[in-house]
């Protein structure tokens, strides 16, 4: 009998439904908020009022798409957390009520985890692109930057973590002092193709073990445009490529030190990169060099399962239903959870 999982997200601001059959991903719908562009950030109350709006539709979309009826669905699995509490809830009460109404089993997922685990969302039943256990996987999103050792598909340790700001959200801050769109992220890949990535020098971090630090690195871009702005007031026009090439590449050395000792520590050479930040073309690249450099097997995920969706929830709720790992009715959200 086949199993078909119907995957929910509405951590952030993406809301997502997919659905998977025996690993296979049949259909994955996102629909984004661009009502936070404005502020230059996800405005928690306006994301949950969004993910309201959205899920219906999109889950609806989700059942059509992939050519099944929500009677084929085995069972629901949901995002419970890390992430925005209001807009968690969405999720997860949609869940129940579907879990409900149609006497299936309710899974909830782990996001951090299941960032992991789209590395093994299949396109085919034939595919077999996925990391071999154990591997090492880099994490990178707006909100993380962890070093994470899997053993299994439940088993992962966190071997090292930022201690301050994540990845993502150094590209986001640098992006906004500078006057850039949100998220910033990609638009600074953008900008930084075009800049010269050694003009401007900024301090890497001293941390112990493989854990990550990016506050300083902000707060050294941020005095860079304060002495410059005060001698030329278009100094960011002027040097805006630069600087992101710059900011660019001083993120990946970070990110790519400490994935380099975290390698020689464990002798772990699969190496996979997952979250928003492993849409940056910088990112892919060293992954690439360090493979051919150093002999690791590298994973790089698909663009569309880098930032959030259901695909990715999905596929961890497809392996927690062949473990049989359920959860209560009254499992409540978690805005913050480990993994
Ligand atoms: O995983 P994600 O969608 O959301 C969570 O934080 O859960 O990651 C979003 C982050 C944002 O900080 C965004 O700027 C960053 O991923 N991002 C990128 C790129 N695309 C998205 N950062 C650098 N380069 C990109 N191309």
């Amino acid at each position: 009998m086949s199993i078909t999982i119907l995957g929910i997200e509405s951590s952030c601001d993406d809301t997502s439904a997919a659905v998977i059959r025996d690993g296979v991903l049949l259909s994955n719908v996102i629909a984004s908020q661009a009502v936070h562009e404005s502020y230059g950030g996800v405005v928690p109350e306006l994301a949950s009022r969004a993910h309201q709006q959205n899920i219906v539709p999109v889950v609806s979309e989700a059942i059509k798409r992939s050519g099944l009826s929500k009677e084929d669905i085995t069972a629901i699995a949901f995002t419970r957390g890390p992430g925005l509490m209001g807009s968690l809830l969405v999720g997860n009460s949609f869940a129940k009520g579907f879990a409900l109404s149609q006497s299936i089993p309710l899974i909830d997922v782990n996001h951090l985890q299941a960032h992991v685990l789209a590395h093994f969302i299949k396109d085919t039943p034939e595919q077999d692109t996925a990391p071999k256990f154990p591997f090492l996987c880099l994490l990178v999103s707006g909100g993380n930057s962890q070093i994470i050792k899997v053993e299994a598909y439940n088993k992962m340790e966190v071997i090292g973590q930022t201690i301050d700001d994540a990845a993502g959200e150094a590209f986001d801050k640098c992006a906004k002092v500078m006057g850039l769109g949100y998220p910033g992220g990609p638009i600074i890949d953008k900008l930084a193709k075009e800049g010269d990535a050694k003009k401007f020098l900024f301090n890497k971090p001293h941390i112990p073990e493989l854990n990550y630090s990016f506050s300083g690195l902000k707060t050294s871009f941020l005095y860079l445009l304060r002495d410059e702005l005060a001698k030329d007031p278009d100094f960011i026009e002027k040097n805006k490529n630069d600087l992101a090439a710059s900011l660019q590449s001083t993120i990946v050395d970070i990110l790519m030190d400490k994935l380099r000792k975290a390698v020689k520590q464990t002798g772990i050479k699969e190496v996979a990169v997952a979250g928003g930040v492993s849409a940056n073309s910088a990112v892919r690249e060293s992954f690439i060099s360090h493979a051919q450099r150093f002999g690791w097997k590298v994973y790089l995920p698909k663009f569309s399962y880098t930032t959030d969706n259901a695909a990715m929830v999905a596929i961890t709720g497809y392996y927690k239903y062949i473990d049989k790992e359920f959860c209560d009715i009254d499992a409540p959200s978690f805005s913050r959870v480990e993994l």
